[in-house]
């Protein structure tokens, strides 16, 4: 900690170019992987930057690596342990780097409801699905059942996985990227339920759980659950020619009224490949769109509101370089080998789809 204070004292320029000695020092001993909604500087550090399912790849593809030094949040850090090799370790600069959609599907609720739901369908008739945003030992819990985990680049895919299997699926924690999927894949509303845990029988009917084809857990992300209609209204009129492009958390009726939606490297390769003098209004977190406005200075880049991760934004400079000087030592990330089996057989079905 005193180390980390010490940082702080440090400008900028100095920390960077630590931070860069020290990665010439270690080679291909060290990878440094930085989802895109780390701050700009964090991510420049990177090797590779990308989607939660682009770096779950990467921590599988550095076997040269001995350290992976994870720039994200906890259930990056810890799907990247459970993807390494044994010689390998993975380490977070901040542990209290969480995320509230996670927080919200505790396993031992979880297990309760699959209990309940499961009393009423059947065990061989529902596959649990889970957003890779969960802790590690519901990816656990959903391996052991026959589930698969997925990312907001391949939901509609573990989804058509599932039915290839079983006829209905449980997906947690996040209700709004499984409604929207719900809805891309035609399957009526009517049959998609959402289970609040808070309420037996996550407060449906028995009737209602039978006639389900997708049953949503009562999670969202509290960044893209800001976005309202009020805020498209607003940018299509001030912006008439512009493209609203938002990732697949926001609620159904923001992506209803989007030119399009998904992961946030979709987002990234969505302004890419726009034509110069484009005007692209993004819903998701704020560090990607102010980068990609600094990277694309011939599009014209806005947010559709400023909506911050503070749990992303929890990786900095001086940590980073706290944690390099310490690589291998500090803030690893370490899952029992009995969670990590189940968790690793959800995540390979994952990779393999
Ligand atoms: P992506 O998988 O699209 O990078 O999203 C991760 C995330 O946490 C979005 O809030
Ligand atoms: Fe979690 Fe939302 Fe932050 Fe993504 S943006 S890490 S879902 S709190």
């Amino acid at each position: 900690m005193e180390i980390k204070l010490l940082h702080k004292d440090m400008n900028e320029k100095e920390i960077i170019e630590r931070i860069k000695k020290i990665k010439a020092e270690l080679g291909k001993k060290l990878v440094i992987l930085a989802h895109h909604y780390q701050r700009k500087e964090i991510v420049y550090l990177g090797d590779y930057g990308g989607d939660s399912f682009e770096l779950s790849r990467k921590a599988t593809e550095n076997n040269d690596a001995r350290f992976i030094v994870f720039c994200g949040v906890n259930f990056m850090a810890e799907s990247a342990e459970i993807l390494s090799q044994p010689h390998q370790t993975v380490q977070l600069p901040d542990l209290d780097a969480g995320c509230w959609m996670a927080n919200m599907a505790d396993i031992s609720i979880i297990d309760e409801a699959w209990e309940q739901a499961v009393s009423v369908i059947g065990k061989d008739r529902i596959t649990p699905v889970v957003y890779m945003n969960a802790d590690a030992v519901i990816k656990d819990f959903c391996g052991n059942n026959g589930g698969i985990v997925c990312t907001s680049s391949n939901t509609p895919n573990a989804f058509k996985w599932s039915f290839s299997r079983r006829e209905k699926i449980f997906f947690f924690p996040d209700k709004h990227l499984g409604r929207n999927t719900a809805n891309k894949m035609g399957i009526p509303p009517e049959e998609v339920i959402i289970w609040n845990p808070e309420t037996p029988f996550g407060g449906n009917t028995k009737e209602a759980i039978k006639n389900a084809k997708i049953i949503l857990w009562e999670g969202y992300c509290l960044v893209h659950t800001r976005f309202q209609i009020e805020d498209i209204l607003k940018m299509r009129t001030k912006f008439p020619d512009a493209k609203i492009i938002v990732h697949p958390e926001c609620p159904q009726e923001i992506v209803g009224q989007a030119d399009a939606a998904g992961s946030t490297s979709f987002i990234v390769n969505y302004v890419d490949q726009a034509p110069a003098g484009s005007t692209i209004i993004i819903g998701t977190e704020i560090n990607l769109i102010e980068r990609l406005a600094h990277e694309y200075p011939d599009k014209q880049i806005f947010p559709l509101k400023h909506s911050l991760c503070p749990n992303m934004f929890k990786i900095n400079l001086a940590n980073l370089l706290w944690t390099l000087e310490n690589v291998g030592k500090v803030n690893i990330i370490q899952i029992p080998d009995q969670i990590k089996k189940g968790a690793k057989k959800a995540l390979d079905r994952m990779l393999t789809l």
